[in-house]
This record gives C-alpha cells, structure tokens and sequence, in this order.
C-alpha cells in the first residue's frame, strides 16, 4: 500500500515487531538519514531507537551497489534491512518504511509504542531524476513554518526538486542586502483580487524569506533530498520589483505592487543598468542556492512598452534586432551567460526557446506539449509540467462550490493519467532529453495553506506515481492504495481534498453561485478563465 508504487514489491509471511527498543544502526556514511528517521519514529514509537537497542530487532541502513536513488528494503521478523545505493536511496527506504507503519506512526504523540510491520521484500527506484513541484509563494506568501511542512510532504511522495517561484508582479519574497526596498516595498500588496468577477479584498497581503530563512529552508529540503531552485522571474511578472525601483520600469509614473491577476503590461526596460541591477540579485541569489539550477522564468512578457517605448527602440536598433521578440531572448541571453559563466544551469518557462539558447539551458515546457517537443528536438534537457495535466490551480471537479472557477477540471484521474513523455516524442532519441516533471501550485487564488492541501492533495500524491513508478497506470490499483495513504495525510494533518467534493469551509467565498441557466454558467465560467494568463 505504498505511494509512489514501488518498481516490485513481494509480501513474505510474519511480521516484523517495532517497538521503541528496538535498535536502529546505519553505515556511517548515512547517518544523517539514520537521525531523520529515529526522529520520525520516536513520537509514535516512544523510545529512542539507539543503535543497540534493548529490545529484540534491529533497523539497519546500509549501501549497496545500487544507483544512487535506488533502495531495497526487507523486513522479516528478526530485522529491517534497507540497502541503498546513496544517501537518498536509503532516505526513500526510510520513508517507504514509514507507508509499512500504521497512520498512526504519522502523529506526533505515542499510539501504544509498538507495532507489527508486514515482512516484505521491496526494490525500488525512479523512473525519472526530475520529480518536481513549483510552489508559488510570490502571490500568495506561505510562512517558513508551513514552507517546511510542504517540503516535508513532498518528501513524503519522494519528489526532489522544489521549484520555488519567489518573484512575481504581486510579491517579491526573497531579502536581498543590496536591494532593500525589493522586500520594503516589493513584498506587500495593498489588496488582493478574490475571483474572477473584480472583487477585491481590501486586506494587505505580504511577507517575505530573509536570507537566513532561505539558508534553513535550502538546508532542511537537502536534508530530504531535495533540491530548491530559485525562480526570480524576468522581464516579465516583474511589478513587485518595478514598484520597488521605478528606474527599472518602462514608465515614468510609479506603480504599486500589483493586486489583480493575469498577464501584467508592466515589465523591465533593456537598459543596461536593469541587467546590472539583476545580475547583482543572482548574486545574492546564487550564494544561497547552491543547486545547478536558476531558473530566470522567461514566461508572459507582452512587448506593448518595449513598443512604445523609445529607449528600448533605441536598444533595438543598436543590436540591429527587427522584432520585440528578439530582444526578450536577448535579454534572456544576457542572464544565460551570466549563469553559465558561473557554473549554473539556465532554467526558464518554454517562451525562452524563441531566439535560440545556450546548450545547457533547460527548458519547462508548461503551454501543453509544443515547446517540450521543441526543446528535446533541439538538444535542451525538458521538464514537463503541462498546464492541461499537473496544474494545481485548476478546480478538482465540476462542481460550482469547487473553491477556484477555473474552466478546466482537472481530476485527480486525469493527474494519474498524465505522462511525462509528450506523445510525440514517444520512442524518439529526443525522449531521453525529458529529465522529469513538476506539478505546479499557483496561488493566485490559493490564498492560505489550508487551501493549499485541498488544491494540492491529494493530487500530488497521483503526480508523485508518475514521476516515480514505471510507465504505465492502474487506476484502480492506485485508488486502493490511495485509500490507506490518505489516512496517512490525515494523520499529518492535510485538509485534502474528499472524494465528495469540497466541505463547506473550503468553498470559494465571494465567488457569484451558479446561474440557474448551466449554459450561462460554462459562459461566466469561460469568461473569468479568458481573463486568466493567456493562453491557459
Ligand atoms: C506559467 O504558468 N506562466 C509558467
């Protein structure tokens, strides 16, 4: 009963009893993971698992010659044996150990102490090295306190990349030294847009990570394995900072910090003082993700100020360009140098593809398929992370107390149902250039946590077999499992989404009740969708 679903799994007879004297030993070289689970198991168990333990049985963790990610696991009655290839595979023999365990062993407090763990032989590894998730914390802000606990769940479905996307028009969440008024100014709105209908909420909205926050963050996820890339997004979705320093704006009067949704007209000019004053950013941000990976977005940049603007016209015909278009891609370029100078990975949204890119460049290819078969064809590394399959965002069912309007539902089948490879590229060479994929948390209308689990859960754990497990989908055999993890996640804590559909509380207040008419519905529903990024 274990998600994501192992590469085999074979039930032996007996059990193996867990207890909190029972001993728990690990190869030097994974004492970290040895820390993490003791600390993990204690509260239910209610002893110490010491590395000679009182009691009969004994947990070791041990390498093997295995890849790095990869684990066996085998519980028989007189121990647990987990052998791992690295580190992390002994981390996600850890937590596949966890799943053996009752839900109770998910709380933090005592549940009787002991438990009987099915003997079991499991070996196991990913299909992909990319599983990933974007969380946007740049619309809406979500505290360390709860940063931490997602990193934790994500962990929990064995992801490893967390992509986190901490600027926007609406928010610019990152403290930078050089730059004080990014966060000063940037990190809070006056008000934010409730629905689709121009409601507003009349509440500021804001916060921001200092720099030790993020070291603690980056630290903890390493912790579990996974890596954090830093998304500052460029030249567009870029308000927050442009209000923070107009001088980097295309305009000559101030902006705020944006409070609605959708595409944003406002975006950086091309002066060579706004590429300086960006690459003194990454500066700062570079010194605190150490990941190969920076992603620079790329995404939505509408070109109406570069247009109109005669200092950008000015930039154009200086590099002999003929098209707005190609100065985004310059501008791109100016920070896919700067990144490879540094020995880091250029990562942006699949509109950087247009004008060409620099070999190491990766490519999240989120407009459905196009610019991922684009991409692998051209040589660049891909994730997939398509808006019709593995956005969070989209409403979860039909029905019209679903919090967030979208026009799209997006089940949780159709999330099991996703494949990371595009059907294009099935049984092409240009395959093994997709490295994995992310689902994504966009929070423009996910305004707290707590409709974070409902949005995110428990599709993510659906998106987590995709990434992990082989090709190929049980449906029904997922939803089986399903129905003994999800007791897991309550046992956490999560407010998941119920099969039934939202409970009252987790309705979307403010949003207009359906129309009588269901044909005037679909209409007011396409029309509030339109209004969203195009083309989604
Ligand atoms: C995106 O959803 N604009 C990447």
């Amino acid at each position: 009963m274990i998600v994501p679903k192992p590469v085999r799994s074979e039930t032996r007879p007996g059990t193996f009893v867990l207890t909190g004297r029972t001993a728990l030993t690990a190869d030097p070289a994974l004492g970290e993971v040895a820390a993490w689970l003791r600390a993990e198991l204690c509260p239910f168990t209610g002893g110490e698992l010491l590395p000679s333990g009182p009691g009969p049985g004994t947990i070791t963790i041990g390498l093997g010659d295995l890849p790095p990610e990869a684990y066996r696991l085998t519980v028989a009655e007189d121990g647990v044996a987990i052998v791992a290839g690295g580190p992390a595979g002994a981390f996600y023999g850890a937590q596949t150990l966890r799943q053996l365990l009752p839900p109770e062993a998910f709380r933090r407090a005592a549940a009787g102490g002991s438990c009987e763990v099915p003997a079991v032989h499991i070996e196991d590894e990913p299909r992909f090295g990319w599983r990933g998730c974007i969380l946007d914390v740049a619309r809406h802000f979500m505290t360390k306190h709860d940063l931490l606990r997602f990193i934790d769940l994500m962990a929990m479905h064995k992801l490893n990349v967390l992509h986190l996307h901490l600027t926007d028009d609406q928010g610019w969440r990152l403290e930078i030294r050089r730059y004080p008024r990014l966060t000063e100014v940037g990190s809070w709105r006056k008000e934010s847009q409730t629905g689709w209908n121009g409601t507003m909420d009349g509440r500021p909205h804001g916060g921001f990570y200092t720099q030790d926050d993020i070291r603690e963050i980056v630290a903890y996820a390493a912790r579990r394995h996974i890596m954090i890339v830093p998304e500052i997004d460029l030249p567009g979705h870029t308000q927050a900072a442009i209000a923070a320093y107009p001088e980097l704006g295309n305009l000559s009067t101030p902006l705020e910090v944006r409070t609605t949704w959708g595409i944003g007209v406002n975006v950086l000019n091309v002066e060579d003082s706004t590429i300086t004053f960006f690459q003194n950013v990454f500066d700062e941000v570079l010194e605190l993700f150490p990941s190969p990976y920076v992603c620079v977005g790329g995404d939505e940049c509408p070109k109406d100020q570069w247009r109109t603007s005669p200092a950008a016209q000015r930039r154009m015909s200086e590099l002999g360009l003929t098209h707005e278009d190609e100065l985004q891609s310059w501008f791109i370029h100016q920070f896919d140098d700067y990144l490879t100078a540094r020995g880091r990975r250029l990562v942006g949204w699949d509109e950087i593809l247009e004008g060409g890119l620099a070999p190491g460049a990766v490519v999240a290819s989120w407009r459905g398929d196009l610019g991922a078969v684009a991409a692998a064809k051209a040589g660049h590394d891909v994730i997939t992370c398509p808006n019709t399959a593995v956005y969070f965002d989209y409403r979860q069912g039909p029905g019209e107390d679903e919090p967030v309007p979208f026009g799209t539902v997006l089940t949780l089948d159709d999330v099991y149902a996703f494949e990371p490879i595009p059907e294009e590229l099935r049984g092409e060479e240009a395959a093994a250039r997709v490295v994995g994929s992310q689902c994504g948390v966009w929070t423009e209308l996910i305004d707290s946590n707590r409709r974070v689990d409902y949005m995110t859960f428990p599709r993510l754990s659906a998106f987590a077999e995709t990434v992990w497990s082989s090709a190929g989908r049980d449906l029904a055999d997922f939803r089986r499992r399903l129905a003994a993890h999800l007791p897991r996640l309550a046992a956490i804590g999560v407010e998941y989404r119920r099969e039934d559909g939202p409970l009252p509380w987790q309705t979307r207040p403010g949003v207009p009740g359906r129309p009588e008419d269901p044909v005037e519905w679909q209409a007011q529903l396409d029309a509030w969708t339109s209004n969203l990024r195009e083309p989604r």
